[in-house]
């Protein structure tokens, strides 16, 4: 397999863990470039589901190597979880699960910070409150600690009193809210965090590199999508890393050629959790529908998603902002009891058509959905192993939604949860 890149192209949720789950049988090395504990990875495998909220999904596969890299917010305490599930499951970490020394931590006080931002702000966010902002900005402020800061206990604790002292007169001071926290006990927990952590920490970007000199295949798993991109997504209700596939280079360290592929995950209609704008949003039965039927649950939050029909003009643009060269569509089986379906081919803003997703916020929330309206398939898609399987509606949504998209050719079309609900179409 060639190095590949994997992202969500609309707010996340459209189904990457299964992709990544079927290319990670064929790559070597499977990395996390952005996000943190705010991504939740829901894998079937083998009859038992695993959702992966830092762990790279891979890591099922024995022998894979996972990376965690620097462009992560890392809460080791998830992390450490993670790994304890993994092995009671039987799961082998040791030796190939690293976390890149240079990523942030994310620690107890920014989950607090995150909440009392959230209460503070006029029109909140809707976070998973994960700390996930409150760490990015300190990383950005050059307060951050990092994972490699752990290395050495001393000054470890040094950064740790303090972050936790500014941490303090920012939340109660500024926000206004209570900071019931107990530096000692924590620092106390974060000796245990620290002994159980120390064999991950590595220099990802050197495995990295080596892994490329040694002709290994490469896997990025983007979390989150497009559309919650902090430069690129509708801003500000979005998430606070680049989600797009252009941080996958940043966030582990390596150059843009070392890629070939970037596949972007589609899912055959439209989701969203938390607050923000989204023009084709459907607040009727039909909505619930997409969610039941869907299973439209937050895997981190257990959040209800709010559910839309899908919108060609936002796929079209992350097409664009990605360099996308497959399309791997997912949740198609979702639609199959709907008498009709409707795809959004452009948008109407202020009494003009707009094809091309606006970069205001403003025109966003103005924008109106034009929809065209097809028949449903009316099938259940179990049985179908190959495209030409599906039944001939369900064939002409999809090349529809491909022609209004320009045309990227489809990887798989996913017709389930499980594993082998897989169609295969265009292999990289
Ligand atoms: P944060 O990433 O927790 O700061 O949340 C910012 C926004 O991104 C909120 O609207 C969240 O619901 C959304 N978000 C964060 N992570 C995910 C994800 O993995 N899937 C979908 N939405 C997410």
């Amino acid at each position: 397999m060639p190095n590949t890149i994997v992202v969500g192209t609309q707010w996340g949720d459209e189904g990457k863990a299964k992709v990544i789950d079927y290319l990670t049988r064929s790559a070597d090395v499977i990395v996390r470039f952005q996000g943190g504990a705010n991504a939740g990875h829901t894998v079937i495998a083998e009859g038992k589901k695993f959702v992966f909220h830092l762990v790279p999904s891979g890591i099922i596969n024995p022998d894979k190597v996972c990376l965690v890299g620097n462009g992560v917010v890392f809460d080791a305490q998830q992390f450490l979880r993670e790994v304890n599930e993994l092995r009671t499951m039987d799961i082998a970490v040791d030796g190939r699960l690293f976390v890149s020394d240079l990523a942030h931590l994310v620690l107890p006080f920014h989950r607090l910070e995150d909440a009392a931002a959230e209460s503070y702000r006029d029109g909140q966010i809707g976070t998973t409150g994960r700390g996930i902002g409150p760490a990015y900005q300190d990383k950005v402020a050059r307060t951050g600690i990092r994972v490699g800061d752990l290395l050495d206990w001393d000054l470890f604790t040094a950064k740790f009193n303090r972050a936790f002292s500014a941490k303090r007169a920012l939340i109660t001071g500024l926000y206004g809210s209570p900071f019931d926290s107990d530096a000692a006990a924590i620092l106390d927990e974060y000796r245990g965090v620290r002994a159980a952590l120390l064999p991950f920490i590595a220099d990802t970007a050197e495995r990295l590199s080596g892994a490329l000199r040694a002709k290994k295949r490469l896997l990025f798993e983007g979390a989150q999508g497009t559309f919650l991109d902090v430069d690129h997504g509708t801003y500000p209700y979005v998430t606070s890393s680049n989600t797009v596939s252009g941080a996958a280079c940043t966030g582990s360290g390596i150059g843009p050629l070392a890629i070939d592929h970037v596949v972007g995950i589609v899912k055959a209609y439209t989701t969203r959790v938390g607050n923000g704008p989204f023009p084709t949003e459907l607040t009727d039965a039909v909505g619930e529908k997409l969610r039941s039927v869907g299973g439209e649950f937050g895997a981190t939050t257990g959040r209800p998603r709010r559910c839309g029909w899908f919108d060609s003009v936002m796929v079209r643009k992350a097409v664009q902002l990605n360099g996308l060269t497959r399309f791997a569509l997912t949740k198609i089986d979702v639609l199959n009891d709907l008498d009709t379906i409707d795809i959004c081919t452009h948008y109407e803003i202020d009494g003009k058509k707009v094809d091309q997703y606006p970069s205001q916020g403003s025109l966003i929330e103005r924008a109106k959905p034009v929809y065209e309206t097809r028949e449903g398939w009316k099938a259940d898609l179990a049985g179908c192993t190959k495209y030409a399987d599906l039944p001939a509606k369900a064939i002409a949504y999809i090349e529809r939604l491909r022609t209004l998209c320009y045309d990227i050719p489809l990887l798989i079309v996913s017709t389930g949860p499980d594993r082998r609900q897989t169609i295969e179409v265009e292999p990289l």
